[in-house]
């Protein structure tokens, strides 16, 4: 049994102790009311799911400009700060711990919600409709200027000091899945020619400036990479070269953990195993697994040495007790999409 594996206490450092290796990992449900506020449901809906180790809460925009679904929560207006302190709050009385995904969307936005053309590092645009929205068709986004780095930049700063607010106990940096820091650590989105692009060094700048603007406002400080492209994004293969840049980098800078973004880890040829065995031949502190474990694959993932923490998400959606069943080798509701109409 390899199940056991994951009850036990993770030390994130900073005196953050996590009570177990399953996290819930971030899940956008488009639940924030219209001021994309956090309402009383979803307080609900993430108390229920306080045993987890570390609720990592879905995607949330640092600022106006980086919203790309609708009614996707915010954290830079004083009513976001209130209704994400209602959740933290439900969260700790529940004996739980909760980080704050931070998100600018970048390219895979869309005018209706940003009120302007979307901002990337390069002018490239990625086919296809916005989710839930099906009639609003992606563009081509404008190739940020130097004002807009620095603004984005300063918005991650002060998400992350409303966050502190708002009670979180960390934030985590969403760098993955093909949204705005992804789209720079990537060739087929990044094209630039000046400091933010062209090497792996000048590629990195845009979040390591984020990293170092955001951690005097919090002192737990998570990071989420997609090293293989997958998701509104094309892989190229000088990638590879960029994320072995960064990850050996991010040693120094006492992070909480780096985390996988990735729908299913299955090994992949160019990363030489699985995107999270990669991220960790590389970085040496916490690693969180991601994409489609079981508890079983997540146990033997543990034990192996391929991570130190399993973030679930689909199941968790399907079963808000999940911890309580793989504890007690209890049945699970298998997850479907049309779950996601209504929070549990
Ligand atoms: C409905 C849904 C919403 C998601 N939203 C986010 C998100 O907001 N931020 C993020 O980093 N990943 C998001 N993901 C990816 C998940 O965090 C996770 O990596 C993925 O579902 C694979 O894990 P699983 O097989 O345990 O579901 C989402 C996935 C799903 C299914």
């Amino acid at each position: 049994m390899s199940r056991e594996h994951l009850f036990t206490k993770v030390d994130l450092g900073a005196g953050l102790t996590l009570n177990n290796r399953l996290i819930m990992a971030p899940l956008t449900r488009s639940m924030a009311d219209d001021e994309l506020v956090p309402t009383e449901d979803m307080a609900t809906y993430y108390a229920r799911r306080s045993d987890t180790g570390l609720i990592i809460t879905e995607a949330t925009q640092i600022s106006k400009g980086a919203q790309g679904y609708p009614n996707t929560p915010g954290l830079y207006t004083e009513e976001q700060i209130d209704g994400w302190k209602n959740v933290t709050q439900r969260v700790h009385q529940n004996g739980g711990k909760i980080f704050a995904q931070l998100w600018h969307t970048g390219r895979v936005s869309h005018e209706v919600f940003r009120g302007e053309q979307p901002i990337a590092p390069s002018a490239i645009g990625i086919n296809g409709t916005v989710p839930r929205s099906r009639d609003l068709t992606y563009g081509v986004p404008r190739a940020m200027n130097a004002e807009d780095i620095e603004q984005v930049i300063a918005d991650f700063a002060s998400s992350a000091a409303n966050a502190k607010k708002a009670g979180f106990d960390g934030v985590e940096i969403h760098a993955a899945n093909g949204y705005l820091i992804d789209q720079f650590l990537h060739y087929t989105a990044n094209q630039r020619e000046d400091d933010w692009g062209g090497t792996p060094e000048n590629m990195s700048r845009f979040l390591f400036a984020i990293i170092e603007a955001v951690k005097p406002h919090i002192q737990q400080v998570g990071v989420r990479l997609s090293p293989a492209a997958y998701f509104n994004i094309e892989h190229d293969a000088r990638d590879v070269a960029v994320f072995d840049y960064v990850l050996p980098k991010l040693n120094a800078l006492e992070l909480s953990y780096v985390h996988t973004g990735m729908f299913e880890d299955d090994p992949i040829d160019y990363l030489g195993g699985t995107v999270t065995q990669y991220i960790r031949r590389h970085y040496h502190g916490t690693v969180i697994a991601s994409g489609g474990y079981s508890p079983e694959s997540a146990g033997k993932a543990v034990v192996r040495g391929d991570a130190d923490l399993i973030a679930i998400g689909r199941p968790i959606i399907a079963n808000p007790d999940y911890v309580e069943k793989v504890r007690t080798q209890g049945p699970l509701v298998e997850y479907d999409e049309s779950m996601l109409l209504e929070l549990v």
